[in-house]
């Protein structure tokens, strides 16, 4: 049992400034995004046979990602990549470690679609270095989902074929997104107090 004094100090949303997107909010943004992507492949995909492949980044995107592929009414495989995160930093290195998932050869077939998901695009480094990767395997074609975009902050130009939601410039966590590992698991969307980061 935990008491209720342990709950009050314990509370993830005591750390949360605002709430940006509520747990409707969200559906509402995924239920969009998802019905873009099924118009968008579609034929390709239930006419033309070809494969759709939805490529999360992890650990952002696992919210998302789980959302987003119930809502979309198409056959399709899933898989995943690491690409490096901040730590417990709230601006983006610059620099960026890519890691692909358990059957990476899916990203090589020549019949697939393929559909990075990100959880934020903030400066864009990350994004850039995913698809500088995924740009010579010759697929029929790569795209990029983003829940979220920050355009304020970006510094590599980079076009997000299927977007959610654009955010201001604050550090917001929930639903996926984390700082230091945390808050990921919160269902909403919230700008952190900075108290939390700034000392
Ligand atoms: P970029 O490379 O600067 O575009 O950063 C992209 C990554 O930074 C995202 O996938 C997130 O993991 C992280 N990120 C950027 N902004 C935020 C934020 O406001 N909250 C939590 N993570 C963020
Ligand atoms: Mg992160």
């Amino acid at each position: 049992m935990i008491s209720d004094n342990a709950k009050k100090t314990n509370s993830l949303a005591d750390d949360i400034e605002s709430v940006l997107f509520t747990e409707q909010d969200l559906d509402g943004i995924v239920s969009k995004v998802a019905k873009e992507i099924t118009e968008h492949y579609y034929e390709k995909v239930l006419v033309n046979k070809e494969k759709l492949v939805i490529l999360g980044v992890l650990n952002g995107s696992f919210q998302f990602v789980s959302d987003l592929v119930k809502k979309i009414d198409l056959p399709l495989e899933i898989e995943f990549m690491f690409a490096s995160s901040y730590g417990k930093k709230t601006k983006s290195t610059g620099e960026v470690n890519i890691q692909v998932g358990k059957n990476p050869e899916v990203l090589d077939d020549p019949n697939a679609n393929i559909i990075i998901v990100e959880d934020i695009v903030d400066s864009g480094n990350t994004l850039s270095k995913l698809m500088s990767v995924m740009r010579d395997k010759g697929n029929k074609s790569v795209a990029l989902c983003s829940l979220f975009d920050k355009p304020e902050r970006r510094t590599v130009e980079i076009d997000v074929d299927f977007l959610g939601a654009k955010v201001p410039d604050e550090f917001i966590v929930g639903y996926g997104l984390d700082y230091d590992e945390k808050y990921r698991n919160m269902p909403f969307v919230g700008v952190l107090k900075r108290e939390i980061y700034e000392n």
